[in-house]
């Protein structure tokens, strides 16, 4: 076990590079079960969630390595449809290996996901789905078996916008016999990324990145090699980073486009922006004024800013209302705050933080990969020391935190540690 030693107070300056994006990898990792062959899939993040799926598709019959930040995936020999629960416990994106086994195999048997810390998460919009488009399901002892000997496309609404039940549509019906339509469907770019993919391999598909998408289903795909997009919650965290430390940050190698709702919000708070084709710099002001944020689907303010954004609000001059509207329970992260001195009051899906001038180190205990990064930064602009326990949360979406933050001046080590 690890845990991360903060020394707080240096200020933040320098350029940092955002690796490619983990919630993109994760769902261009199973389209490749689609078609089989070999794909090469650059800048591919190297993370302990990208390594989960890499395992879980090798227990289906493919191949998966990674070398630098070229992924190659090779699925010529998938011959087992079943994603078990001790893989699936791990990491909720399993579920996106359903629609693409259905579809091209015509059998799936995958476990029903373990909830991330903040409360069960659901998956019946996937289910919904793939019945839509003709599946058989059943669950049985914890497993969704899905049949098919040919899904046919449908019209599809989903009541809430889900980014996992998009794409694990999107997949499905890529195969299907005849047209879907699904409307209210996710516009994230790591939607919009899936179905260029999806096109490369051939699919037939219109309305990427906006609320309806068409896609004409056809007989068969084929590999294809592809370039992943950047981590914008990433780049969104080491912008939120800059804002509290102070000093002068650039985000490199990002996509400023994916980040509009962040950037109005820093700039509300009088952070200084400059954004180039594809990097952001910002000069944050030494006291940041309060900012109401509420989560919503993309193009709105992501939820998987929400933490680090409480964080950035703990230290504001005044007082500050932040909801999150896609997860009602998402704030264990508020809690370990308070511990560094933090005032926040969570009343049901929403935070009350009342800045303090100062807050002070303490030892923190992740809970989930968003919260640990919020707990991280805290730990920049604590005074003394902070030690965040836990940190194999932050190791499932961060690419080499410690050492990113190090060269942007924080003073941040991973040691050892037998602390559970
Ligand atoms: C994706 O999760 C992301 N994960 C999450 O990022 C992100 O927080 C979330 O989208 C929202 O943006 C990946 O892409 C791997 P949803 P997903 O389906 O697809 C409800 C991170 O930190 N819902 O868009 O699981 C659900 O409860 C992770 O990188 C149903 O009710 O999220 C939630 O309230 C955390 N039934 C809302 O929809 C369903 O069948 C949005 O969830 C599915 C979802």
């Amino acid at each position: 076990m690890y845990k991360f030693v903060i020394k707080g107070g240096n200020k933040l300056s320098g350029k940092v590079e955002v690796s490619g994006a983990k919630n993109a990898s994760l769902a261009l990792m199973p389209a490749a079960l689609l078609a089989p062959g070999t794909y090469k899939i650059d800048n591919t993040p190297d993370l302990v969630d990208v390594s989960t799926m890499s395992k879980l598709m090798e227990t289906l019959g493919a191949k998966v390595s990674l070398s630098g930040k070229l992924q190659t995936i090779d699925t010529a020999a998938v011959n087992n449809y079943e994603a078990p629960y001790e893989l699936v416990k791990k990491m909720r994106a399993s579920i996106y290996v359903l629609g693409p086994l259905l579809a091209r195999y015509g059998y799936a048997k995958v476990s029903m996901p373990g909830g991330c810390a903040w409360g069960p998460r659901p998956v019946n919009l996937h289910i919904e789905g793939m019945e839509k488009l003709g599946a058989e399901i059943t669950l049985d002892s914890g497993y969704i078996i899905a049949r098919s000997k040919r899904l046919t496309g449908a019209r599809i609404n989903f009541d809430v916008s889900s980014v996992g039940a998009t794409g694990n549509v999107m997949m499905a019906a890529s195969l299907a016999k005849g047209t879907t339509v699904i409307s209210n469907a996710a516009m994230e770019p790591e939607i919009v990324a899936l179905g260029e993919f999806l096109m490369k391999m051939g699919a037939k598909m219109s309305g990427l990145g906006t609320s309806t998408l068409t896609i004409e289903g056809v007989e068969d795909l084929t590999p294809c090699d592809f370039r992943n997009i950047p981590d914008r919650i990433e780049a969104g965290t080491f912008l939120v980073g800059g804002a509290m430390a102070g000093g002068s940050v650039e985000v490199t190698s990002c996509e400023p486009k994916h980040l509009s709702a962040l950037l109005s919000k820093l700039e509300e708070a009088g952070v200084k922006i400059v954004a180039s084709a594809d990097s952001i710099r910002i000069d944050s002001p030494d006291a940041i004024p309060p900012v109401d944020v509420s989560t919503s689907p993309y193009p709105g303010f992501p939820t998987d800013m929400q933490a680090q954004w409480i964080a950035l609000m703990a230290r504001s001059t005044g007082s500050s209302v932040i909801t999150d509207t896609i997860y009602f329970d998402r704030f264990k992260h508020v809690p370990e705050l308070v511990r560094l001195g933090a005032d926040i009051e969570v009343r049901e899906n929403l935070a009350i933080v009342k800045g303090v001038k100062l807050l002070k180190g303490a030892k923190v205990m992740s809970t989930d990969l968003r919260a640990s990064a919020s707990l991280i930064l805290a730990g920049l602009v604590a005074e003394g020391t902070t030690e965040v326990l836990r940190v194999y949360h932050m190791d499932r979406g961060y690419e080499h935190i410690e050492r990113k933050l190090r060269g942007l001046g924080a003073d941040i080590e991973r040691v050892q540690s037998d602390e559970f």
